[in-house]
């Protein structure tokens, strides 16, 4: 996607062709500034403390986090290492867990001294397949916009609501929920998107929203909890989310209030879409509720927040008393029957075994 104008993608290649440079989501919507990562450590810390975030985009930091391991230290202990330095950076969504064994596996019978360039060729080439992948994704997804401007009767714009950040920011390129949304707008539907500002982080108010303005996109901003009482008045045509796993049986584990949206776009009738990589797929789980870890954060995400003040300087101010305890869950898992269909780069399925393993046959 373009920032001002300029192509822009979330993670890129140093000019030195070996650091690493992304985005400090952190400091978005009031700056935008790009971090240099030279070790696994400066990928792990980066990850871990939400400068980059989004299922996808945290597996190809990782996969990155291992060329910088590698180029330390091409042996066998050394990645190791960095593997679970950089496993253990944050534990609900599975891409990370996808990059870093396909970099494992990549890497693990090969000579050390082809193991450098065998990484950073890996790497770009996991990058390259998610912006494809959500291109694809976005294809797919776009004449379900269609289908609901048209049952709308075309006369006014057609409204979808998002949860979280499920954009470019989130992945290499394009993003996951909001790649049928950029398509559409492109091809002239005119789209207006309900952003929820996803407490605790904030990750619609400041990413999503940012993203969708940086494209022209019409959106506005919403309170976590005005969803349902849109849907009940008929201000939303469907809901499109992305996901950190989901499972061979369609559950889907999504940032923390996405079961609520669900289960109020079922009550009002509501289509609800999730979209996905292939690499958010986890097959060897079934029950999302029982089997998925829910990653726990720090509870000064809950009782404090950030923003610029009227003089333009970032500050942090506390919300609750003193006293009080705070529990932040990040994630929540939806059940595969409240999900009206799963969008993939490979087409869109029900939110089922069956309809998982009729797009991925090979995983039978
Ligand atoms: O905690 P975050 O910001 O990493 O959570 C991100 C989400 O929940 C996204 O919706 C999900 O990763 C899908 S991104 C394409």
């Amino acid at each position: 996607m373009k920032v001002d104008g300029v192509p822009c993608r979330t993670i890129w290649l140093a000019e030195d062709g070996w650091a690493v440079e992304i985005i400090d989501q952190t400091r978005l919507p009031h700056a935008f500034a790009t971090v240099r990562l030279e070790t696994p450590e400066d990928a792990a810390r980066a990850i871990r403390d939400m400068l980059v975030r989004g299922a996808p985009l945290i597996g190809a930091t990782a996969a990155y986090g291992l060329c910088l391991a590698a180029r330390a230290d091409p042996g066998d202990e050394a990645l190791d290492r960095a593997a679970e330095l950089l496993g253990a950076t944050r534990p609900t969504a599975v891409n990370l867990r996808w990059a870093i064994e396909e970099m494992r596996s990549h890497l693990r019978n090969r000579p050390h001294a082809e193991r450098v360039a065998a990484a950073y060729a890996k790497a770009a080439e996991i990058c390259d397949d998610d912006v494809a992948t959500n291109r694809a994704i976005g294809e797919h997804g776009r004449p379900l916009i269609e289908q609901a401007w048209t049952k709308a009767g075309r006369g006014r714009a057609v409204n979808v609501l998002t949860h979280c950040n499920a954009g470019w920011l989130a992945t290499v390129d394009w993003g996951t929920a909001l790649a049928p949304i950029y398509l559409a707008h492109d091809d002239g539907i005119p789209v207006h998107v309900w952003v929820d500002e996803t407490r605790p982080r904030n990750q619609g108010a400041a990413l999503t929203a940012w993203e969708l303005g940086k494209h022209g996109v019409d959106h506005t901003v919403i309170v976590d909890n005005a969803g349902g009482h849109l849907m009940q008045h008929g201000k939303v045509d469907l809901c499109i989310t992305g996901t950190d796993r989901t499972t061979a049986s369609g559950d889907v584990c999504n940032k923390i209030g996405t079961y609520l949206k669900a289960l109020a776009a079922r009550d009002t009738g509501v289509p609800f879409y999730v979209a996905l990589p292939h690499s958010t797929i986890d097959w060897t789980v079934r029950d999302g509720l029982a089997e998925i870890p829910i990653e726990e954060r720090d509870a000064a995400e809950v009782t404090e927040i950030a923003g610029r003040a009227a003089d333009g300087t970032t500050t942090t101010v506390s919300l609750t008393p003193e006293s009080s305890m705070a529990a932040n869950y990040a994630f929540d898992v939806t059940p595969a029957r409240l999900v009206t269909g799963l969008i993939t780069e490979r087409g869109v399925c029900a939110a089922s075994a069956e309809g998982l393993r009729a797009l991925y046959p090979e995983r039978g």
